[in-house]
Parts: C-alpha cells; structure tokens; sequence
C-alpha cells in the first residue's frame, strides 16, 4: 500500500450527512521503541507494543454539513464535556496533515467530544488512544459517504491517519501486538500504518499485565516531538535505529519461544536505550525521577528473591509499567501494594493489561 492508496474520491452526487459516531481506543505500550522519525511521521525503526486494555479513550464525533461553505475547518474540542480550546491547534494540524486522505472535511461542521479512562493530570499520554478513535470516527464518516470499504482497508486507512497525528497511535487500534515500521522478519510491516502481529506467540504473553505507576503526574519538560527532533543529529542516532531492529528480531523470536528471561533482557534494555538516548541528546535531558529509580532498583531486586518474571518499561516520562505474565499476578500486585506504591504520587497506580483493541461506541 502507497500513500496514494488512501485518497478517498468523494462519489459526485453525494448530499453531505449529519449525525454522529463515537469509538473507544486503547492506549498502547512499546516493547520496542519509535524514537525518532523523519516527515511525514516516518519511524526511523520499526516498533512492537502490547495493546493496553482499561486505559483508553472515548470519543464521539458529532458532523453536520456547514451551513456556508468556507476553506477553513470548523470544530470544536471537548475533553470531559468542557470546552478545550487547548486541544484545537494540534487537531487543525491533523486536519491540515489528513486533508489530502479525506477531502470532505472542510464541508462539515465538527464537535469532538472525548473522555480518558484515566486521570487527565496522571502523566500518560492520551494522545495515542485519542487520535486512535478520532480517525476511526472520521473513517466511519467516511464509510457513511461511501460504504464500499472492506473491513481490512478500514482499520488500515485509520491507523495510516492517526499515525499522522501521533506515531504511536498508529500502534492502538488492534491487539494484542502491534508492529509499526517496516521490519524485515515481519511480513506486511509498513512505515505508513500499524499492522496486528501475526507470528506465532507463545501462550506465557496471553494476558500479560501491565501497572502503571504514576510517579510524576506533571505535564513533562520535554514532549515526545522534541525529542524525536533530537534524535535527527544525534552523535549515536544510527546506533540506536540499528540496535531498535535487532532487538524486534530478537522480539519476534522471545514471542514464538516463550523465553520470559530474553523478554525481560529485551525489554528493560530498550527502556533504558529511550532514556539513555535522551539523556546524551543536544541539550540533554532527564525524564526519570529520582522515584523511578527507586522503583527500577526495587522491580531488580524482587525479581531476584522472588523468582517471578517482573521487569519495568518506560516511555517518554517518568511513570513506570510493571509488566509480568498473569501467573505472577497475585505475587506482584502485593509487592506492588506493599513496596512500590509508595514511591508513586498519592501511591496511585493504574491496574491494566494486553487488550485486543478498539471498538465502536
Ligand atoms: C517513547 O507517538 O508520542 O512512547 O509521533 O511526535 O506524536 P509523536 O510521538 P509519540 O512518541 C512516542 C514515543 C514513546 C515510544 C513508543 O511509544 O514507541
């Protein structure tokens, strides 16, 4: 599939619809890392993510034809039923970015209204799951005008729009895996959308659990696009781009074995890779939290004494995923309870696990 693929040809006699769709979109969390990337939103590596299951948001499109036609977008932004004036520039982006792919967007009316499963202020990202059900409901827009679309193109052209939006969101439409960047070892891989992983694997990742522990609730010094701009120029960008390759192939292996100690190997190490990369970027900086550490030591040293299976990921803040298979479930929830909680804001943490996806409202 090529960009050109996704242009949708408005059928000629079509009189414009109101009504309204709404979709609920998982957020996701990489096993393999996308950081770095070229125009438009090109990875510079491919990356795999678990599908998370009760963080998510939900959204709902209200449309109706313009009442005179203008060349400007009109919506507005809802974020739990307040007006989010905030949220408007990054959305007239993407409406700007997708335009090409849906060309009857400047001949509506739009109210988004979305709501997050988890607390705005907890530190996670709420753009994947967000521009996941936004392009989803725009593609039901689109399959309202002209239904002739199969399922397969669907869900294909919704992630090609919200990896427009966030590169990571191409990654949490489906589940339970999700490749995005092409990779040689995973057939039909794509720079352009994220595609469900189907290669064998082992039954140890069915379930896997994932808590999230919010050490650091605040809005980030550095965001998620700067620091991919960082990564262009970057003394050990090519290293690091390498490196993300390699360890999906190792990935694509540890899924079909089932081997839990190269998964754990893998996984911290490419945490560690996103966090080292940003440490030694111009100018550097730190997400971790002294907190994070803390909780990093602690996950090491019960994995140790416990024999469980317990390892820690991190994406671009300073919250911590504890993942472990569900057969360690009742052993690490305690010590999670007991001896990580405490080092989390109001010893909050959220409760998730690998989801199959989105799903319409
Ligand atoms: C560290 O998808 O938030 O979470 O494409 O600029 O919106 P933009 O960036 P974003 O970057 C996510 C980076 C990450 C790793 C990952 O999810 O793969």
């Amino acid at each position: 599939m090529i960009e050109k693929n996704f242009i949708f040809h408005m059928p000629v006699s079509k009189k414009a619809l109101s009504g309204s769709v709404a979709w609920r979109s998982p957020s996701n969390i990489a096993l393999i890392k996308y950081w770095g990337k070229t125009d438009p939103q090109i990875p510079k590596n491919a990356s795999i993510s678990f599908t998370l299951s009760n963080c998510h948001s939900n959204t709902r499109l209200d449309f109706s034809p313009k009442a005179t036609p203008s060349d400007q977008y009109d919506f507005q932004v809802f974020l739990d039923g307040k007006k989010a004036p905030d949220f408007e520039p990054k959305i007239a982006a993407f409406f700007k970015r997708v335009d090409t792919y849906l060309p009857f967007l400047k001949t509506y009316s739009f109210d988004i209204k979305t709501e997050n499963s988890f607390p705005h202020s907890s530190g996670i990202a709420s753009s994947a799951s967000g521009m996941s059900a936004l392009s989803l409901c725009l593609m039901s827009l689109q399959k309202l005008i002209d239904p002739s679309i199969s399922e397969e193109d669907f869900f294909k052209k919704a992630s090609f729009l919200a990896r427009l939006g966030s590169g990571s969101a191409a990654r949490s439409l489906t589940g339970p895996l999700v490749v995005w960047g092409e990779h040689p070892d995973i057939h039909g891989s794509s720079d352009l959308y994220g595609t469900a992983f189907t290669n064998l694997v082992h039954a140890n990742f069915r379930d896997y659990q994932d808590t999230i522990l919010l050490v650091d609730k605040g809005v980030k010094q550095v965001s998620s696009t700067i620091g991919h701009k960082l990564m262009l120029g970057h003394p050990f960008a090519k290293a690091r781009f390498e490196q993300a390759q390699n360890n999906l192939s190792r990935m694509v292996e540890i899924l079909k074995s089932g081997n839990l100690e190269d998964f754990i190997d893998v996984v911290e190490k490419e945490a560690l890779s996103l966090h080292a990369m940003m440490m030694t970027s111009d100018p550097y900086f730190v997400l971790m939290k002294p907190n994070t550490l803390e909780i990093i030591e602690k996950i090491w040293a019960f994995r140790r004494s416990s024999g469980s299976h317990i390892c820690f990921t991190l994406d671009a803040g300073a919250n911590v995923h504890v993942l472990y298979p569900l057969k360690d479930k009742d052993l690490v929830e305690a010590f999670i309870a007991s001896d990580l909680a405490p080092f989390c804001e109001n010893n909050q943490f959220i409760q998730d696990q690998v989801g199959m996806g989105a799903s319409q409202l």
